[in-house]
């Protein structure tokens, strides 16, 4: 599976850390050293570099080594099964470790914190504070709490566990500065929570409704991350596309994004195809920054499972907004989200997705089978009736379809010349850069007298499914 880039808001399922930082504020009585460690999607690395700068702007500071920390705090992903599954092995890893450090403190927070508290405390009693997507402004004072507790000489084991799991509209974080690892690319939240309410998703149930950050303030906040060097700005949220701040909705935001001055490229993900307006479009046809990259999650092909999820569109106004794409924006890349196996989907259903992907022919696919999650519409309606062997023989299908459509397609850029940010060197040959395409193709090259945060054009000599390989000319 196409699981090598963490980009669209869903579990990669590596972890990422967030850079360690000074505390800028007075140091409070009891300053904490904070080890954040990241499971799952975009939104959540955004949310770790909040947590950061909630925590330093209090005094505390976040190290980058998990020996160096008296606090770890794991910031989970509940969309998958697997996801949950990954966070409860962490958390057994993470208790062998408090037996020989037991002043350390254990803190679950994000989405499977707010999914998941009971079993959480159930499987996993010496977690010292759970903590949801809305609640991390009290941070500070449940560490102050619990470091108390630790001075009283209560057992670990004896006191009960911080728990912050209010959701709250009105929490938008628009004040907080987060702290991020230095680089090419920033990520910014746009938007937190989902009003979409898809029947397979927990999303809704565990980050709340959909709220906008203000348009004026995003556009500054663009504007010192190109003063601190940035040169790509992905903005996100669960529906991006849904953003609206009073008259202004999000093709505005993109224009006025784009026009920040010495901003090279900004991105988005995800949007929800029944909210890719033509303000939208306009703006990704015309504003010069803008990628010409759309991440459009399909989900399914079937009109009727689209239905039993919920989605609100058919599979025929999906291909309509593809066809108008392709019009307006001829060189658009599309890469796209799919499940199998949702509940009730017959061979026939699933044969729609597939014939749908073969028509469409995506740059990209992350393809998932189906995870019931508890709380959700699905979990409630329907039956989770599809054999795990089915979905894995499905998931397969779909996975050789997309793996050579893809191989095809890059294939066919062999002899272009296409303009490539570079950032960084290669893992595998450090005479060689990586950087992305305004598609979002990684493009691996020698790095001649090029430098981190140009742009360069590249010509395309040989590909991979997942790569394009050439030199700058
Ligand atoms: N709107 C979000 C979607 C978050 S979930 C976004 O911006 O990306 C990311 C993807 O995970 C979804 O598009 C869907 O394809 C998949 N997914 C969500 N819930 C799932 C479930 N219960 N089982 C399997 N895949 C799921
Ligand atoms: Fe989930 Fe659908 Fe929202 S996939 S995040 S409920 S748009």
């Amino acid at each position: 599976m196409n699981d090598k880039i963490l980009f669209p808001l869903y579990d990669k399922g590596e972890q990422v850390n967030t850079p360690p930082q000074e505390s800028q504020a007075a140091t409070p009585s009891h300053a904490r050293r904070v080890y954040i460690e990241t499971y799952g999607c975009q939104m959540n690395v955004s949310d770790s570099e909040l947590m950061a700068g909630i925590l330093t702007q209090n005094g505390h500071q976040t190290v980058s080594q998990l020996d160096d920390a008296d606090v770890v705090l794991v910031n989970t992903c509940a969309i998958r099964e697997n996801a949950e599954t990954k966070v409860i092995n962490r958390l057994i890893q993470l208790n062998h470790r408090k037996r020989r450090q037991p002043d350390m403190i254990i803190g679950v927070c994000g989405c499977m914190a707010q999914h998941l508290r009971d079993k959480l405390l159930d499987a996993a009693p010496y977690v010292d504070l759970v903590m949801g997507p809305d609640a991390y402004r009290d941070l500070p004072v449940a560490l102050d709490s619990l470091a108390r507790g630790v001075e009283s000489h209560v057992s670990m084991t004896d006191r009960d566990p911080f728990v912050g799991l209010r959701l709250d509209k009105s929490e938008d974080y628009a004040d907080i500065a987060p702290i991020r690892k230095e680089g090419i690319r920033a990520w910014l939240t746009i938007q937190r929570g989902c009003d979409k309410m898809c029947t397979f998703c927990i999303v809704p149930f565990v980050r709340g409704r959909e709220r906008s950050l203000p348009l004026k303030l995003l556009v500054e906040d663009v504007e010192k991350l190109v003063d601190q060097g940035f040169k790509e700005v992905v903005l996100l949220g669960q529906t991006v596309n849904s953003y609206h701040d009073n008259a202004a909705d999000f093709g505005d935001l993109l224009y006025a994004v784009g026009d920040v001055n010495g901003l090279e490229r900004v991105r988005f993900t995800s949007p929800h195809p029944a909210d890719a307006t033509d303000s939208m479009i306009d703006a990704m046809a015309s504003s010069p920054s803008v990628c010409k990259h759309l991440h459009l999650p399909l989900q399914s092909g079937s009109t009727e499972v689209l239905e039993r999820m919920r989605r609100t569109y058919t599979a025929e106004e999906y291909r309509d907004l593809v066809s108008k794409l392709r019009e307006r924006i001829p060189d658009i890349a599309i890469t796209t989200d799919v499940i199998v196996g949702f509940c009730g989907e017959t061979e026939e259903e699933f044969m729609e997705t597939y014939k749908m992907m073969a028509d469409i022919r995506y740059d990209s696919a992350f393809m998932f089978k189906y995870s019931e999650r508890e709380g959700t519409l699905a979990h409630k309606a329907f039956p989770d009736d599809v054999p795990e062997t089915v979905k894995g023989e499905r998931l397969e299908r779909i996975i050789g379809l997309q793996e050579k459509i893809s191989a095809g397609i890059n294939t066919a850029t062999v002899g272009d010349t296409v303009p490539v940010l570079v950032e960084g060197e290669s893992r595998r040959d450090a005479d060689n850069y990586h950087g992305k395409t305004d598609g979002f193709k990684t493009a691996v090259f020698p790095k001649a007298d090029s430098k981190i945060g140009e742009v360069v054009n590249v010509r395309v000599d040989t590909t991979t499914a997942h790569t394009l390989i050439g030199q700058i000319v």
